[in-house]
């Protein structure tokens, strides 16, 4: 059954992927509630639907479960779809409870109040990063046994667990997604994000952490979201889906691609240890054969998904210095 007429919480909803499913969600007649920290989000990415009655922001945490518990009873929740979180791989590594209390702990409260207020659908963005260093590649759904190499990764194992427990104990129905990388419009954070904005810092050398060579899927934000509603409307709950493209880039592919669309000339040079990176998964690949045999297609490759999500930085970019000092700046 299509996801519609229903009311939506939407944890994480003024975030990079939580803002697309936000515009997707009332486009197809939804209530939504989105409930976030503006701890990584921004405001002025879901600001267009202030007047829309069918959109409510609530400024909350997820460790405040009073709260949670007010916002899931007053706006009589049908679903959730779970996408606050720390999206950082590397912070973990200075803060190793960020991860413990914005994934794990955060996933628990809101279960907890979903428990109390008798709500019972949960989506949940987790990642390939629960596969660690797996060696099966591409990686399959089934692959075990999962060991994480970050704290990140490890808070969205635990998730996937509470949320499965909770969902056995006290039927409820949940749908979990594993994630590759995700790019595209209204980025938070990110490699196209950061190289761009690093570059309008120096537009003659580019520093890149890393060798380059690292090696992964990008999806375009359009296709998760619509490939989270799909295994929905599809009824496919107490399910685990990976979603990733066919094929995947390196990041040496994606800063040239950069620097040719906004900064032609410029030098890349690269630290030349992944030491820095330590819990990012240089060489990962997920199967995704479980959802495409359901019928979904991805829009776009992982090649059209960086263009696009370049071109739409650039464009917004551009519009916002506009806005902010009044005159043009161009990138390229
Ligand atoms: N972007 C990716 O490549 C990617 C890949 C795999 C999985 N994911 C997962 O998808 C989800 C969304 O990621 P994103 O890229 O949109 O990140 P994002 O940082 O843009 O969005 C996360 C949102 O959660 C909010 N938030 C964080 N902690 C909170 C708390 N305690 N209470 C309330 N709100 C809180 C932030 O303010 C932010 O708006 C995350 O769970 C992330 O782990 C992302």
């Amino acid at each position: 059954m299509p996801l519609s007429n229903k009311s939506v919480l939407i944890t994480g909803g003024a975030g990079f992927i939580g803002s697309n499913a936000v515009d997707k969600l009332l486009d197809s007649g939804n209530k939504v509630i989105v409930y976030d920290n503006l701890s990584g989000g921004r405001y002025d990415l879901i600001a267009k639907h202030d007047t829309n009655p069918n959109f409510k922001f609530v400024r909350g945490d997820l460790l405040d479960i009073e709260t949670l518990k007010g916002a899931l009873k007053s706006e009589e929740v049908d679903t959730v779809f779970h996408m606050a979180a720390n999206p950082e791989v590397n912070l973990g590594r200075s803060n190793t409870r960020v991860d413990l209390e914005q994934g794990t702990i955060a996933t628990h409260n809101l279960l907890e109040a979903m428990r109390i207020c008798d709500v019972n659908d949960i989506l949940f963005t987790s990642s390939s990063a629960v596969y660690g260093l797996a060696d099966v590649k591409p990686t399959p759904e089934t692959y075990g046994n999962l060991k994480p190499i970050s704290m990140y990764g490890a808070s969205k194992l635990a998730s996937e667990g509470l949320i499965t427990s909770f969902s056995y104990l006290f039927d409820m129905n949940h749908y979990i997604f594993r994630f590759a990388n995700v790019v595209g419009r209204n980025p938070t954070h990110g490699i196209v994000k950061l190289m761009i904005d690093k570059l309008r810092d120096n537009r003659d050398e580019l520093y890149v952490l890393g060798t380059g060579i690292q090696n992964k899927s990008y999806v375009d934000v359009d296709d998760i979201v619509d490939s989270m509603l799909f295994v929905y409307d599809k009824g496919r709950h107490n399910d685990t889906f990976n979603i990733s493209t066919d094929d995947r880039v390196t990041v040496d592919y994606i800063v040239r691609r950069i620097v040719d669309k906004a900064a032609k000339g410029c030098k890349i040079r690269y630290s030349g240890s992944h030491e820095e990176l330590k819990g990012d998964i240089a060489d990962t690949h997920i199967f995704n054969e479980k959802i495409k045999s359901l019928g979904f297609k991805f829009r776009y490759t992982s090649r059209e998904a960086i263009d696009r999500a370049i071109d739409s930085y650039l464009n917004t970019t551009r519009i916002t210095r506009e806005i902010e000092y009044g005159k043009q700046v161009n990138l390229s």
